[in-house]
């Protein structure tokens, strides 16, 4: 299988995002080039350093590349100010340099840790993004967005930081659970709802071959999510205007992991689906689309064997009323009104402050007694 390449044309941050089989292994030759000296500085979680750490330090060595590895512990937790201050610390005592390379290795938890500890160390040192999940290789390592959590909600402390190269190989995704890959297939199923209905099409085709292993369908998955997410990164880097479409489903996710305190009970991704089923019942709802549409999501997201409904979510959900309340926690709100990205179809989403808040409410209601 050849490498697919894509870049994001941002100036003088540019980067390229290369997706295919063997990376880790090829990780030296890949990285050496923006290196300053051969030492690179790993932040990984242990889950992942226990199935391709070594991997990853015999692909640097490979090309003469010292590592200094930080395990932090797995989970959304280690987004947080503790393990930003370890982070930033361990990197201090281990003496990175500013011209250094930090490499983010784990899912988006760790990207967007080690991120936000690369933006604000020395007032900003380079990294390289190398995800290990899904979610994280189409969508949160490319674009710059870096963050840690706070009681008050998700990703609410960060920055904009690109990183200096991505590599996406496609054969850890071998090792993830069903569920993690499926998680993550919410975000890929995400762009062809949002903007490319063929895309969406290619999906319903291929979709269950791409969760059963097929390399191939893989990379394409891949390299068509991430295409997609730079070419909206390029247009709109600090999320002025459209970068928001990349947020359809979001609203409603957000507030489920909220109501579900962030817990194994709803994996991100898996509130996505259960979002975007949702953005496009409500458009359904306003009269923005036919009532396949709806249905059409909800059957594609069925067949995949992932969460479709609220009731797929396991034990009881807060009400309708409280589930909106926990929506104005969103950073899509400006002006205390919050934005929704809706749909005239599929594959043409758009951003609008002008939904009645009533139509969102009884649409939560009749979905919860579902
Ligand atoms: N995950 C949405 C974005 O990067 O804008």
């Amino acid at each position: 299988m050849t490498l697919s390449v894509v870049h994001v044309p941002l100036g003088d941050r540019s980067y390229d995002v290369r997706i295919g089989s063997g990376l880790i292994d090829a990780a030296g030759a890949e990285i050496a080039p923006i290196l300053n000296r051969p030492k690179v500085f790993i932040v990984t979680e242990s889950q992942v350093a226990d199935l391709h750490l070594e991997a990853l330090i015999a692909g640097l060595s490979a090309s003469g590349i010292e590592a200094d590895v930080l395990t932090l512990p797995p989970g959304e937790s280690t987004k947080s100010w503790q393990y930003l201050t370890q982070t930033t610390e361990w990197l201090l005592e281990k003496k990175a340099e500013r011209r250094d390379v930090v490499i983010a290795f784990g899912g988006g938890v760790i990207g967007d840790l080690v991120g936000f500890a690369a933006a604000i160390m020395r007032r900003g040192i380079s990294f390289v993004q190398i995800p290990t999940s899904l979610l994280a290789q189409v969508d949160s390592s490319v674009g710059g967005k870096t963050a840690i959590n706070s009681p008050f909600g998700k990703n609410l402390i960060g920055a904009f930081h690109q990183p200096r190269l991505v590599l996406a190989d496609i054969d850890v995704l071998g090792t993830l659970t069903k569920r993690d890959f499926l998680a993550g297939y919410g975000e890929v199923q995400k762009y062809g709802l949002l903007g490319d209905a063929t895309f969406f099409e290619w999906l319903e085709a291929n979709g269950p071959a791409m969760a059963q292993g097929d390399k191939a369908l893989r990379q394409e998955a891949v390299t068509r999510s991430v295409q997609m997410k730079a070419d909206i990164v390029a247009r709109d880097e600090t999320e002025q205007g459209d970068r928001a479409l990349l947020n359809l489903g979001h609203t409603f996710c957000h507030a489920l992991e909220a109501a579900t305190d962030y817990s194994d009970r709803l994996l991100h991704g898996e509130g996505v689906s259960i979002g975007c089923a949702l953005a496009f019942e409500l458009s359904y709802r306003l009269g923005l689309v036919s009532q396949e549409e709806p249905s059409r999501v909800r059957e594609h997201l069925a067949r995949m064997g992932t969460k479709k409904n609220l009731s797929d979510i396991p034990g009881d959900l807060p009400d309708a009323e409280a589930l909106v309340a926990l929506m104005g926690q969103d950073k899509k709100v400006i002006d205390g009104k919050l934005r929704f990205i809706l749909a005239r179809g599929i594959g043409d989403a758009f951003v609008t402050a002008d939904v009645p808040m009533d139509a969102v409410k009884s649409l939560l209601e009749d979905a919860l007694k579902l």
